[in-house]
């Protein structure tokens, strides 16, 4: 679409009114956008300053004023007399985070709003992970919701309201509906290897919800807690959020890797043993065994996110460090988003029987429970074989998506990189060997394509990695080829720009 109807297409251009924010201000935000959304690909023309502001029914200065920033700031470039082409990078982190954050860069927060929020609030809107955009190449963690089973969902969603009850309308009581605790513990302890009773299950809205009652109830402010060096965000961000000190370990082929020497001892160690978030690593046996002696002798907590492990393509399943620890200090932590849709919001905690009565009731004081009737349906659609027939089908799916995927970045892209962590889960990872990670990011992302730097992962510098996490998901097959050829693109410029 050119810029101008692009442009006209935004309500605020169309019409008179107009916020406080100076006109050439808006229009320069807006061509960004259009840069950064892909819509305005490197090398188009800017249409004439004079043509523009004519359509725009604006001063002329205003629009030269904006092309002037645009290009001050690396999103278009002059070439003598003949015009304004938009640029093959996108410049600044902090303005590409303004647009659409594609990892811990910061969100846009005026200075006035933040002088009123708390210091935990602005620490975590300084340290934000989440993308804003959600689909399409290579989001990871993003499961194929378009092969979800609606139909058999829908038949036991209009089944569970016909004879839904008052409790079953209700906030609930026993912080998770009883049948789906029996049908989860059944499962798990078959498919993850978990040992558990039904009671031991906290079923919570999401991971985020689940780990963020470990952070609340097992650790004060200040107290310490050991993370993997990559790490998933969202678990820093809660980290974070609960005023722990975050012990940032760096993760070699076997895992975390744990101090053995005197030093603070840990209250929490969140780990993701069975596919490190997001190298892709599996903890060894050697390693689990390690870090269930060491928690048991700082007299600290576990948090395993078991989050995408059913997904496993090579080798034998492996079965949850829950299920290995021998003085049961080890909390498990499962989610329905990658299996079902995320959405759904649905996950759970298995605790320690000592653990069970605190985290129910704090998640009824917290949060109070509810969505009884949706948990009701998918206990059904567990005891009736749904879900696990699901996985099957999605693994073969995915399965099959991650090996298209590494045979068009070992065709396409060779010479540039190296593939590691493709056995598990909806996405892999690939170290660069030369082009700039963040660099590389931002021009995809020019071109439409997500593709978020492994090094934003990092704390430590010394761990730093430079590299891209590939979510290969919610990509189809016939996406896969070119989306890897807009990334090879965008490596190949910045690799030309340096
Ligand atoms: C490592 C990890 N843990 C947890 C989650 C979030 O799970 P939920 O949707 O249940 O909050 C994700 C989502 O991408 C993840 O990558």
């Amino acid at each position: 679409m050119p810029l101008t109807d692009w442009l006209l297409a935004r309500s605020h251009w169309s019409t008179p009114v107009r916020s406080g924010v100076p006109l050439n201000r808006q229009l320069f935000d807006d061509i960004r956008d259009a840069i950064l959304a892909g819509h305005l690909t490197g090398g188009t023309r800017l249409p004439p300053t004079r043509e523009l502001a004519r359509d725009l029914g604006i001063a002329r200065n205003t629009v030269l004023y904006a092309y002037e920033r645009l290009t001050d700031e690396g999103y278009t470039q002059t070439h003598g007399g003949s015009g304004t082409y938009v640029g093959y990078t996108a410049p600044d982190p902090a303005l590409v985070a303004s647009m659409v954050n594609v990892g811990q860069l910061g969100h846009p927060m005026l200075a006035n709003d933040q002088a009123r929020l708390s210091q935990r609030a602005r620490e975590l809107l300084a340290n934000v992970g989440a993308s804003d955009l959600q689909a399409g190449a290579f989001v990871p963690g993003i499961p194929d919701v378009g092969q979800f089973p609606r139909s058999v969902w829908q038949r036991l969603i209009t089944k569970v309201w016909k004879t839904a009850n008052a409790e079953q309308l209700g906030y609930g009581s026993r912080h998770g509906h009883p049948p789906l605790k029996r049908a989860l513990a059944e499962y798990l302890t078959l498919a993850r290897g978990v040992d558990c009773s039904p009671e031991q299950i906290i079923v919570t809205q999401g991971s985020h919800q689940a780990i963020d009652l470990c952070a609340r109830l097992l650790a004060d402010p200040g107290d310490q807690v050991w993370v993997e060096d990559p790490c998933y965000w969202g678990a820093r961000s809660i980290f974070r959020a609960a005023g722990l000190k975050m012990d940032s370990l760096p993760v070699d082929q076997h895992g975390i890797q744990l101090p053995t020497s005197a030093g603070e001892p840990p209250r929490l160690i969140f780990v993701t043993p069975s596919h490190q978030y997001p190298s892709g690593v599996v903890m060894s046996l050697p390693r689990r065994r390690l870090l269930t002696e060491l928690a048991q002798r700082h007299r600290a907590w576990i948090i395993e996110d078991d989050y995408d492990s059913e997904f496993r393509y090579q080798g034998v399943p492996l079965p949850s460090l829950q299920g290995l620890d021998p003085h049961h200090n080890t909390i498990y932590v499962g989610s329905f988003s990658k299996v079902l849709y995320p959405g759904l919001r649905l996950a759970f905690l298995i605790v320690p029987p000592e653990l069970v009565d605190a985290f129910s009731v704090a998640q009824s004081e917290l949060h109070r429970g509810g969505q009884l009737s949706v948990q009701a349906a998918l206990a059904e659609f567990i005891a009736d074989g749904h879900y696990a027939a699901h996985v099957r089908k999605m693994r073969k799916i995915y399965g099959e998506r991650q090996v298209l995927l590494t045979k068009e970045l070992q065709q396409q892209l060779g010479e540039e990189i190296d593939i590691v962590g493709t056995d598990t889960g909806l996405h892999l990872t690939v170290k660069l060997r030369q082009a700039n990670d963040h660099l590389v990011s931002r021009c995809a992302l020019a071109h439409g394509i997500v593709a978020r730097p492994l090094s934003s992962y990092f704390a430590c510098q010394q761990n730093t990695q430079n590299g891209l996490v590939l979510g290969y998901g919610g990509v189809s097959n016939e996406e896969i080829a070119p989306s890897v050829g807009k990334l090879a693109h965008a490596i190949q410029l910045v690799r030309s720009s340096s």
